[in-house]
């Protein structure tokens, strides 16, 4: 806004000036606004995803503007649409790639606002990030991707909402964070880990993974690679990840021997013993996973239904 006429803050009736700070905040959000304009003229979308990337933590509504001004997540979901020919073979440049993930960076502000939230995820914009979780390329301009796009997925669960937890389920998620954990960095390794935790702390999360000894096997046994690497390379941010992933699979006492036998026996030697032991909570939930282990080898329910019969149990 210009500056108001003089006689506006002059006369013993008008309001007192604003302070100094609500004048930069309002500039601030003028600034904002403007941006998200500007994310429709093509010639300057460039510049405006990456200012608005680097705003998106100071603007609390900047979720609500993106999702509810003219034309916005067009503009968005047309960045992401733009590259996939370029995806595979590999053709990707560092600027085609930077300039997606300012973009994807705006998406996760949208996934993580409770109001923004659900209409995002009905509308089906997460399904537009699969193809950059479906890649098989480990350069910087894809991991860059993938572990962006990891990051909006990461911050739709965050939340432990159901809906979001179904909407995933029927999206076919696992497989992909599975793929994302195979070819990725350890930092993409660990988001995709967390997602498919929070996937399965909810309850029909884990009834999905149970449905299929496939998916069961799928699943455990890319915990078990992780656990693998880790010994070579420590993250215990990781660990304690994919430690609270195997605790929850103990909840379904019935898949106790399947567990048993494929739990590895770095996690049960106490070869991770230093890495977690600043963290109470890691040293906790690994406590507890190997006391439900064996607890159910004593005899804790009969074979599970799906796994008892694949596993020759
Ligand atoms: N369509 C497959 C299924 O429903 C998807 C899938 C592949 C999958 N690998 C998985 C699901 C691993 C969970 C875990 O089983």
């Amino acid at each position: 806004m210009a500056n108001p006429p003089p006689y506006f803050s002059a006369g013993p009736y008008s309001a007192p000036a604003p302070a100094a700070k609500d004048q930069d905040a309002a500039k601030e959000d003028q600034d904002v606004a403007q941006l998200v304009l500007e994310l429709c003229v093509p010639e300057l979308r460039e510049k405006a995803l990456l200012l608005l990337s680097k705003k998106r933590e100071k603007c609390e509504d900047l979720a609500l503007l993106l999702w509810h001004s003219y034309g916005t997540m067009a503009a968005l979901l047309q960045e992401i649409v733009s590259i996939y020919r370029s995806l595979s073979p590999p053709k990707l440049s560092s600027e085609q790639s930077t300039r997606v993930c300012n973009a994807l960076a705006l998406l996760q502000c949208v996934a993580s606002h409770p109001d923004t939230r659900m209409p995002f995820v009905n509308a089906l914009v997460p399904l537009y990030l699969f193809p950059f979780l479906n890649t098989t390329y480990k350069t910087r301009e894809y991991e860059f991707l993938r572990l962006t796009s990891l990051g909006v997925i990461g911050a739709l669960v965050k939340f432990d909402d159901n809906e979001v937890v179904a909407f995933l389920l029927t999206s076919e998620i696992i497989p992909l964070c599975l793929r994302a954990i195979d070819m990725g960095s350890e930092l993409s390794k660990t988001v995709a880990t967390f997602i498919i935790q929070k996937i399965m702390l909810d309850d029909a999360g884990l009834a999905y993974i149970y449905a299929s000894s496939e998916r069961f096997c799928a699943v455990a046994s890319v915990l078990a690679q992780m656990v693998e690497e880790l010994v070579e390379q420590p993250s215990p941010r990781l660990l304690k990840h994919i430690i609270r992933c195997y605790l929850r699979l103990t909840d379904d006492g019935r898949a106790c021997n399947a567990l048993r036998n494929i739990l590895p026996t770095v996690l049960r030697d106490g070869t991770f013993n230093d890495l977690i032991e600043v963290d109470l909570t890691a040293r906790l939930w690994l406590h507890q996973l190997l006391h439900n282990i064996m607890m159910m080898s004593n005899g804790g329910g009969g074979p599970h239904p799906v796994l008892g019969r694949a596993m020759g149990m």
